[in-house]
């Protein structure tokens, strides 16, 4: 099994709000603090990447947003002129008018256009080596497959000689576990779970590319053990509440009420987690991280998840 951070192309995904871009920001600080000359790309061109670096709007042009950390978001027009102009040698950008309104409708019509030019795009960096480590803030779990299988995709239907040189060395990076490797994001509830089980099943029935790890995001502390809880019981008996109540001249039920719930919020976690561990071939590394309880959520957040993972891969 290759280290995340020693993989060339990560793409995190993962079911929508359970932390996918904290996770790909955090990975992509962590890697540059390990001296490697990283790319973050967000692949959501209304994404908010940025705010996690707490810098201005990313642009499909890479800007250095942190020491060795260059930040990036997606145009699949742009990536579609730079294509040209690189592969075609097509002068200027300008006679290129006509063309974007035929893409435009190119890309409407045929899917997986879209998809190709987003993952050429990225494997392409990876090809020309100009990042150690590109970290991809990829789609969510219902469309990453579809990204992912863009290149085989098109090579299945179109048999001309050009497209199959162009989406052979494609496959050859994503295929590749030394070079891609695929992290799922998912908090310890239950839909984020079913979806990280069903999307280990299909990558591994669809796709070459390998499952790199599974983050556990927002992992609670355990707060109570057995013995307080045991206490807390006690407290709830009536009288008990009664004298509670009138020892602290307050309404002590909510407290052990918050209490309770606390108990039950961990369990139903613990639950859950079982359930993914269960799921999921027991091979792929689980790196968890905490629940943040600060209020703010920017470079200083993503640092800290850098730190639980960073302790997580144990480098
Ligand atoms: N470990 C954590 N502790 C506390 N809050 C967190 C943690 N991870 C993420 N969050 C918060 O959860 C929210 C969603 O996180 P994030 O934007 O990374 O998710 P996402 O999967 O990228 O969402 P989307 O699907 O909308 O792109 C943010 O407000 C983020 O700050
Ligand atoms: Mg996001």
């Amino acid at each position: 099994m290759v280290d995340l951070l020693d993989r060339k192309l990560v793409f995190v995904t993962g079911k929508g709000g359970v932390g996918k871009t904290t996770v790909a920001a955090a990975l992509a600080l962590l890697a540059s603090q390990r001296g490697r000359r990283v790319l973050a790309c967000e692949v959501d061109a209304k994404g908010n990447l940025a705010d996690f670096f707490q810098t201005k709007p990313t642009s499909f042009t890479p800007r250095e947003v942190q020491p060795g950390l260059f930040a990036m978001s997606m145009d699949t027009e742009a990536s579609l002129y730079e294509y040209l102009k690189l592969q075609l040698r097509l002068p200027v950008v300008a006679r290129l008018g006509p063309l974007a309104r035929a893409f435009e409708f190119v890309a409407t019509a045929a899917p997986g256009v879209k998809e190709i030019l987003t993952v050429g795009k990225l494997v392409w960096e990876v090809r020309e080596r100009h990042y150690d480590i590109v970290v991809v803030d990829a789609a969510a779990t219902g469309h990453i497959v579809g990204q992912l299988r863009a290149p085989q995709a098109i090579n299945e239907v179109v048999q001309v000689g050009l497209v199959r040189q162009q989406t052979e060395w494609m496959l050859e990076i994503l295929d590749d576990p030394a070079s891609t490797g695929l992290c799922i994001v998912a908090t310890p509830e239950e839909m984020p779970v079913n979806e990280t089980i069903e999307l280990a099943d299909r990558l591994r029935t669809e796709t070459q590319v390998d499952l790199a790890a599974i983050v556990v995001n927002r992992v609670l502390p355990e707060l109570f053990g057995r013995g307080e809880e045991e206490v807390f019981e006690r407290l709830r008996e009536p009288a008990m509440t009664a004298a509670l109540t009138t020892a602290i001249d307050g309404p002590s039920d909510v407290v052990l009420e918050a209490a309770r719930l606390a108990v039950t919020l961990r369990r139903t976690r613990a639950g859950h987690l079982d359930r993914l561990r269960a799921g999921v071939d027991p091979s792929v590394p689980m790196l968890y991280v905490p629940e943040l309880f600060s209020r703010s959520h920017g470079l200083r957040a993503t640092s800290q998840v850098a730190e639980a993972l960073a302790a997580e891969l144990g480098t």
